[in-house]
C-alpha cells in the first residue's frame, strides 16, 4: 500500500472483530514507532504493547473516552520523556501517527486515546497515574496517549471535513 493511500484511508476505528493480531504484524507497526523521527534524534519517546484483556478493561478505565479498549486486540501505550529532550510531546505524538498509518497498512484498526492533558494538570495526573499504576511507569515519564489496535467490526461513514481553504495558505496567512 502506497503511503497516500493509507492516508486516504486512514479513519479512527472503534469497533473491533473479536480477532487476535498476528505478532509478526504487531511488532511490524512497533517497529514504524521504533523508526519515527524524533528532534535531535533523542530517544525521547517509549512504547508498551499490552495484550493482556484484564489489562485493557483496566486502561481502558484511564479517561471516559476509550471504551474501545476493552474489546481492542491490543493497545500501545506512548509515553515521553521531557527529561531527555523538549520535543517529547512532538516526538511522541508523531509516533502515534506512524503507529496509526502502520496499521491501516495491515488492515487494521485504531483508535487514539487521548491521555496527557496540557490545560489541566490535576486531570493530567490522574489520567497518568491509572496508566502509571498498572504498567509500572517511572515517574519522569509522561503518558501521552494510548492506541487501540483490532481487526476493524465496521468502518465509520465517510466524515465531513473543514473546507481545506479554511486551514491551508500559500504563502502567507490569510484571514
Ligand atoms: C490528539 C488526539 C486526541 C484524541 N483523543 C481521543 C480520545 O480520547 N478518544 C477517542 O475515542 N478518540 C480520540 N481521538 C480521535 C479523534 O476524535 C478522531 O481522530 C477525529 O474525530 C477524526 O476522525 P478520524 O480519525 O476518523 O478521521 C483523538 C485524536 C487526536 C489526534
Amino acid at each position: 500500500m502506497f503511503v497516500s493511500d493509507a492516508i486516504r484511508q486512514r479513519r479512527e476505528i472503534t469497533n473491533y472483530q473479536a480477532k487476535e493480531i498476528p505478532d509478526n504484524l504487531l511488532e511490524e507497526i512497533i517497529e514504524s514507532a521504533y523508526l519515527s523521527p524524533a528532534g535531535n534524534n533523542l530517544p525521547s519517546r517509549e512504547f508498551i504493547v499490552v495484550k493482556n484483556r484484564e489489562m485493557l478493561v483496566h486502561l481502558a478505565k484511564t479517561t471516559p473516552f476509550m471504551p474501545w479498549l476493552t474489546e481492542a486486540a491490543a493497545a500501545i501505550v506512548v509515553t515521553g520523556r521531557p527529561a531527555v529532550s523538549k520535543y517529547w510531546l512532538q516526538d511522541a505524538s508523531i509516533a502515534c501517527g506512524f503507529i496509526w498509518l502502520s496499521a491501516v497498512e495491515k488492515e487494521l484498526g485504531a483508535a487514539f486515546g487521548a491521555v496527557y492533558h496540557a490545560e489541566d494538570e490535576a486531570e493530567s495526573e490522574r489520567r497518568e497515574s491509572h496508566v502509571r499504576d498498572a504498567l509500572g511507569i517511572p515517574e519522569d515519564r509522561r503518558i501521552v496517549a494510548i492506541i487501540g489496535l483490532g481487526y476493524p467490526a465496521e468502518i465509520p461513514a465517510p466524515k465531513k471535513h473543514v473546507a481545506k481553504e479554511d486551514i491551508v495558505y500559500y504563502e502567507k496567512f490569510q484571514n
